[in-house]
């Protein structure tokens, strides 16, 4: 066991959220040997206020088309070098159904923005796959206020779209033609509309510094995000950013504990990114505050393709083993699945 050594700004994060700018740098900026105090003061936030459950949510990624040029991603439109797939409904529906058997309460539906499902077909999909008495979150990308809007009719839940970065600069760096204005107006839509929202940002971004990453905290505050999807930028070899260096399992880790600290009513997913990089990624992400999985439940020959990243986590095992296989990793961190459909926690907290 490593020795804790004190510090005055971990420990007020135990007893308050209000943190300033200056003293998330500060948190964010600890060195190694007090990166245990930080995590431990993050499961103690954890643990208090949303308890011991891990939220596990299945990823189906449907289809791996996409119109856009993210220059951090391998799914960007002008990467040729990928083999693209598109499931048929059916095989969606078939999914989502060995899924639930399998004991997810929430599903995802995860794609490029792929122009050839309509919001229709996606609308009728969220529609069969609620009646299987589930969550359903969407994760397709900027789309139109009408559009988003028959999706949250036709019964989903949540809608996940990161922010990516909370520098506009970089933002439009990163995303050419499109401003971090635009994104942020996306998730007022979805919260309009009575979505809960799942944000987040990649950690070691080409230019971003430890200042940027406070910023990126501060706006999910300021946006009432519901869910953070945080992991580390692996560069991709066939994206403008394949020069840079793979972002820092270390700082990773510093940004789940602070966000828990910061706003402990979060949903907190241990990313599959960092499960990439680290073979006990997700274990090192649940003691930093993480408490959501959100395994890959994609048919099994289609799993390898969907490569936003070189290295993704990939498994061979067939749904329900899986599943298992995370409640066991979940059970030995002293933690339990989640039985319910695992809702946002921010309501409850502003009460
Ligand atoms: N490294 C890490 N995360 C990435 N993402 C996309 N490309 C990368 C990458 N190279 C994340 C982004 C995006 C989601 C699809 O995956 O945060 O929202
Ligand atoms: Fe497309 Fe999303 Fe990848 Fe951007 S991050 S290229 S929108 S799949």
């Amino acid at each position: 066991m490593m020795k804790q050594t004190h510090n005055a700004t971990i420990e007020k994060a135990r007893s308050t959220a209000e943190l300033s700018h200056e003293e998330l740098v500060e948190l964010l900026n600890l060195p190694q040997q007090q990166l245990p105090s930080l995590m431990a003061a993050a499961d103690e936030v954890r643990q208090r206020t949303v308890g011991n459950q891990v939220h596990l949510r299945g990823i189906i990624e449907f289809s791996n088309y996409c119109r856009q040029h993210c220059c951090y991603c391998g799914l960007r439109a002008n990467n040729n070098d990928i083999d693209r797939y598109r499931l048929t409904p059916e095989q969606i529906l078939d999914t989502a159904r060995t899924a639930t058997q399998a004991g997810y309460r929430t599903l995802v539906l995860q794609s490029g923005e792929d122009p050839l499902f309509s919001p229709k077909t996606i609308a009728e999909l969220t529609a069969e796959i609620k009646k299987m008495g589930v969550a359903v979150t969407l994760s397709c990308g900027e789309r139109s206020y009408e559009t988003y809007q028959l999706w949250r009719e036709a019964g989903a839940d949540r809608y996940l779209i990161k922010q990516e970065t909370a520098d506009p600069a970089l933002y439009k760096c990163i995303r050419p033609g499109h401003t971090l204005q635009e994104r942020l107006q996306c998730q007022h839509w979805l919260k309009d509309l009575g979505y809960q929202v799942g944000s987040g940002c990649m950690i070691g971004l080409p230019g971003q510094t430890v200042e940027t990453l406070a910023r990126d905290l501060q706006l999910m505050k300021e946006m009432h995000i519901d869910m953070s999807g945080m992991g580390p930028f692996i560069p991709h070899p066939k994206t403008p950013l394949h020069l840079g260096c793979t972002g820092s399992i270390f700082l990773t880790l510093k940004m789940l504990a602070v966000a828990r600290l910061y706003m402990p009513w979060l949903l907190l997913p241990a990313t599959t990114a960092l499960a990439s990089l680290h073979p006990e990624g997700r274990e090192l992400a649940l003691r930093a505050g993480a408490n959501v999985i959100m395994p890959n439940v994609s048919p099994e020959e289609f799993r390898s393709l969907y490569q936003i990243y070189p290295g993704k986590l990939n498994h061979h095992d067939s749904i329900t083993d899986y599943f298992n296989r995370i409640k066991q990793l979940i059970e030995k961190e002293g933690r339990s699945v989640a039985i319910d459909l695992g809702h946002s926690f921010l309501p409850s907290f502003h009460q």
